[in-house]
């Protein structure tokens, strides 16, 4: 598969910070590919040094195949990006910010309509297209956002936490917007640090921490990475210390945690943990209200490498 974006090496120093350490990474043509790490991690910086947008200490960046410098005005011009922060035009109307931005690339008029009304319908904004930007809420606000980078239809699309404090409804036509612009040929970088969304929505992941690759691969891939396979949990009220104690000391069990109405149960791989486990509680004459199994989530993939939670 081609690569569309090649980083080798790349590093970039604030003083004595090495916010990016090092870093080298390819994402292929047509992928969603999630950059995901938790604040601080160099997610924005790796953007904007992709983009030639900061000077950086060593390393390079090649997009479509070519070198990027800072006036690879040609090659700026088939990529979109969608920034952290809002930036659009407050006297504008919802159409006219995204004409306004079609308009850098497309001078065609008939055709910069279509593509406008194109980025309308992907984020719905269509009953509001004369709005002012002050008038819309959060969610409505980061749609606007997102059709004024992606209009002119740019074949690289690089999204920097699009979903940051959005209601549920946005980041899901969001999330469906993204996915359609991969389906119609697109290549997208998504950042976040929303576990969650990487997991739904990314065919490859590359984990962050301090400037640095933590992990890499498709989500089946980071969770094959964790010790744990399985997760049980079971709904059960004063469970002595010493049964949580005896419970540790089974085979194939990586941790357990009990909140006096939850116990969670842990398991390194192994088969049939589910059933062994009701077995076991049976003969101990434990009993419960519920009992689930669930496979670990990308989550618990995170804390298992860095002992941490993702979200800070
Ligand atoms: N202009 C700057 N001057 C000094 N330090 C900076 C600057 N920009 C970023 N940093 C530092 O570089 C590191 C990486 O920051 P960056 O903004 O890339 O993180 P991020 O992963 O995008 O975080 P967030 O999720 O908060 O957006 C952080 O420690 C940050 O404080
Ligand atoms: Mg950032």
């Amino acid at each position: 598969m081609k690569k569309v974006v090649e980083v080798k090496n790349l590093t970039k120093e604030y003083k004595e910070l090495k916010a990016i350490d090092d870093l080298s990474f390819d994402v292929l043509e047509g992928e969603i590919f999630g950059l995901l790490g938790p604040n601080g991690s160099g997610k924005s910086t790796t953007i904007n040094c992709i983009l030639q947008l900061i000077n950086f200490k060593k390393g390079s960046i090649k997009i479509f195949g070519k070198e990027m410098k800072p006036n690879s005005y040609d090659i700026k011009s088939k990529i979109g990006v969608v920034f952290q922060d809002v930036a659009v035009f407050n006297e504008l109307t919802v159409y006219e910010n995204i004409d306004y931005f079609c308009g850098l690339y497309i001078n065609d008029k008939e055709k910069r309509k279509k593509y406008v009304d194109d980025a309308i319908n992907l984020v719905g904004l269509n009953d509001f297209i004369k709005f002012r930007p002050k008038k819309l809420s959060g969610g409505l606000l980061r749609r606007l956002n997102i059709a004024c980078g992606i209009a002119h239809k740019p074949k690289l699309i690089i999204l920097d936490e699009p979903t940051v404090a959005v209601d549920p409804q946005s980041r899901n036509n969001i999330l469906d917007g993204i996915k359609k612009l991969r389906d119609d040929g697109a290549t997208i970088i998504y950042t976040t640090h929303y576990m969650e969304e990487v997991e739904i929505l990314c065919d490859r992941i590359m984990i962050l921490d301090k400037g640095k690759i933590l992990a890499s691969g498709t989500s089946d891939e980071l969770k094959k990475l964790a010790n744990i396979e399985e997760k049980i949990t079971v709904e059960l009220d004063n469970l002595e210390e010493e049964k949580i104690n005896k419970i540790r000391t089974l085979k194939n069990v990586e941790d357990v945690s009990y909140d006096g109405s939850n116990l969670i149960v842990t398991y390194k791989k192994g088969n049939n943990n589910i059933s062994k486990f009701m077995d076991y509680l049976k003969g101990e004459k434990i009993t419960y209200n519920k009992i689930f199994s669930e496979r670990p989530t990308l989550n618990d993939v995170f804390l298992e490498l860095t002992g941490k939670e993702l979200r800070d």
